[in-house]
This record gives structure tokens, sequence and C-alpha cells, in this order.
């Protein structure tokens, strides 16, 4: 095992925080079975305390000891997608606390596939509860750095597992139901969970009495306004904003034209480079102190439907 690795575990086994890199964005954990250090992850990112945490485990036989039941969807997308930006929402178990899921009686399970989240689920052996470790409402961190500058000073260590392959957080599908669902498009498109599972999985709306705080209306936001245009209404759009004055960022895959004057963010102009490059870009437009953001949007199909529907989020108007 690598020091970094027994240092992490180490600091999850006396209930503290660690920054962990996992395929989709980094992760703010701890023991998930340690009420204490649970609740210092609520404290730290400022998230309401109804809002439920995500237990990482390091194999679906673990997972299954989280699980009260485990259905056969749970079963079929567990062997499909684990490890992999997949979460199961289940029935929970005695092991996941009220702490960890909100007071719900279910609980969100995921197997990461990164290395280091791998190797550390694996030498610690329990469950590791982790929220993105960004503040509340803002954007996901896709690297150590980001994750040191947002929360450095509350955690014990991040461990840096380089910049994140998926870029946008894990599919969650709810199997605890009669029928599942879709409570957040992520790194396994839509089109995969329900080849797999044979059957439409509607995604709920946000008016559902789902806590899933990635489903409430402004979040995943930088400090700048975000606008989602058309690559045709780009340019008009551009020249209103520059002309009232505004730093205008313009984020639009390859490809697109590029309006004079804006500072210009390209990206991938397939969904999974798009997604890739997402958040990273948003922290730029805000570390570049831009105003106004001008967002030319992937197809919502596969990895699209996430950035889609981060970037929807991103643009929605801001709580008082
Ligand atoms: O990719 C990811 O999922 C990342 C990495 C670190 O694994 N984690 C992540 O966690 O995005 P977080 O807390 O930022 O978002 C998890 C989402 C939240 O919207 C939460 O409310 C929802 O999952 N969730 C967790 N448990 C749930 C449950 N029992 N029922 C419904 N939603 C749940
Ligand atoms: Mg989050």
């Amino acid at each position: 095992m690598s020091d970094d690795v027994q240092r992490a575990v180490d600091a999850l086994r006396v209930g503290g925080l660690i920054g962990l890199p996992t395929e989709t964005v980094y992760g703010l954990g701890a023991d998930a079975s340690n009420e204490l250090a649970v609740r210092r992850i609520f404290a730290v990112k400022g998230r309401p305390s109804s809002h439920p945490l995500i237990v990482h485990v390091a194999s679906a036989d673990e997972a299954r000891r989280w699980a009260g039941a485990w259905p056969v969807e749970a079963e079929a997308l567990a062997r499909a997608f684990w490890p992999g930006p997949l979460t199961l929402i289940v029935k929970r178990s005695p092991l996941a606390s009220d702490a960890v899921t909100g007071g719900q009686d279910t609980v969100g399970l995921r197997v990461p596939s990164h290395p280091l989240a791998r190797a550390v689920l694996e030498a610690f052996g329990g469950g590791v509860a982790a929220p993105s470790a960004n503040r509340f409402g803002r954007v996901s961190p896709t690297t150590a750095q980001h994750v040191r500058d947002e929360l450095g000073a509350d955690v014990e260590l991040v461990l840096d597992g380089g910049p994140c392959g998926v870029g946008v957080e894990s599919t969650i599908v709810d199997v605890s139901g009669l029928a599942p669902r879709l409570l957040r498009p992520g790194g396994v498109a839509r089109e995969r969970v329900e080849h797999v599972l044979g059957r439409e999985v509607p995604l709920v709306s946000t008016a559902t009495d789902v806590r899933a705080p990635g489903l409430l209306e402004s979040h995943y936001a930088p400090r700048a306004g975000l606008w989602l245009v058309t690559a045709a209404q780009l340019e008009p759009e551009a020249q209103r904003r520059l002309a009232a004055g505004a730093k205008v960022a313009v984020v639009a895959p390859l490809g697109v034209p590029m309006p004079a004057g804006v500072t210009a963010f390209e990206v991938p102009a397939d969904d999974a480079g798009y997604a890739r490059a997402l958040y990273a870009t948003l922290r730029e437009v805000d570390a570049r102190g831009l105003d106004v953001v001008l967002a030319v949007p992937p197809s919502a199909s596969g990895v699209g439907l996430a950035v889609v529907d981060r970037l929807r989020r991103a643009s929605a108007p801001r709580g008082p």
C-alpha cells in the first residue's frame, strides 16, 4: 500500500475527512459508520443534513451489506456498471445510519473505478460516505487542486489522482420502488441503463419529493451568470452583452465559430470530452473574473444528457 493510501485510511479510521479522487469528481470522504465524521461532512459543505450521502464501497458484495433488499435490477446494473460511475438507491440495512441517509429508508451505493479510490476502499474495508468535495450548490471539483482551493483547510489530506476521467457525477438510478427511475443523469448514459434493464427508465422531475440536492434548481453553479444559447444565437447574444460592458466567456464545442471580443473556452465536441472539460472550464471562468458565460450545450444523448442537465441547473435563477 502506498504511503498516501495508508494516510488516507488512517485519517478515515480516526474520523477525519479526506479528499478522495474518483473517476467522476473528487469526493469529500468520511467513515460512513462514524456519525460524528459524517456530520462533519455536512458542516464543511454547508449542506442541509436532510440531504443524503452516497456510500462508496469496494465491491458489490460490500454494497449488499448496506442494502436491506437487493432487487434484480440492482444486481443487473451492478454487474454491468460497477466499478464505475453509477449510484444505486436501494432500501437500507441497519449499517446505513440516519446521518448518512438523511433519515430516509433508502441508501445510495456506489463502487467507484478510480484506482486510488479502490485502493483506499479496499484497505479501509468499510463504507466511505462522500459527496462531491465542493461547497453546497457550487461546481464539483475534478482535480486535487480544486479540492485544496475550496476545502483545503477542512480536510486531513487530499489524495491526488489526477484530473477525473468522466468529469460529471455518477448516474443515480433508484431501484428501491416498483419501477426503476433515473434521479440524476451522469457518467453512465441513460440509454445503457435502459438497455441493461430492457425497459424505459424515466427521469424524475424536480417537482418530486426526492431529497437530492443535485436535483435542486441552481446547483453546480459558477459565480458568473450562465446562459444557454444555440450556436446560431451565440454571435448576437455575445455582441449584446459586450455592448453592455460585460466580460463575456463563451463555452462551446470545437467547430462553433467564436464571436470576437469574448474569452473563448473551446471544449471537445464529443459528449464525453465535453463532460470531462465542463467543471474545470466553469471554475476557470470564475478564476478569470468573467461576468457572463454563454454556453452552447452538446446534444442531450449519452453523457451529453448529464452535461445539458448540469448546464441547465447552473443557469437556473439563484435563490435569495
Ligand atoms: O459521482 C458521484 O456521485 C460523486 C462522487 C464523489 O462519487 N458524488 C456525488 O455526491 O455527486 P453528492 O452528494 O454531491 O450527490 C449525491 C446525490 C445527491 O443529490 C443526493 O441527495 C443523492 O445523491 N442521494 C444520495 N442518497 C440518496 C437516497 N437515499 N435517495 C435519493 N437520493 C440520494
Ligand atoms: Mg454534489
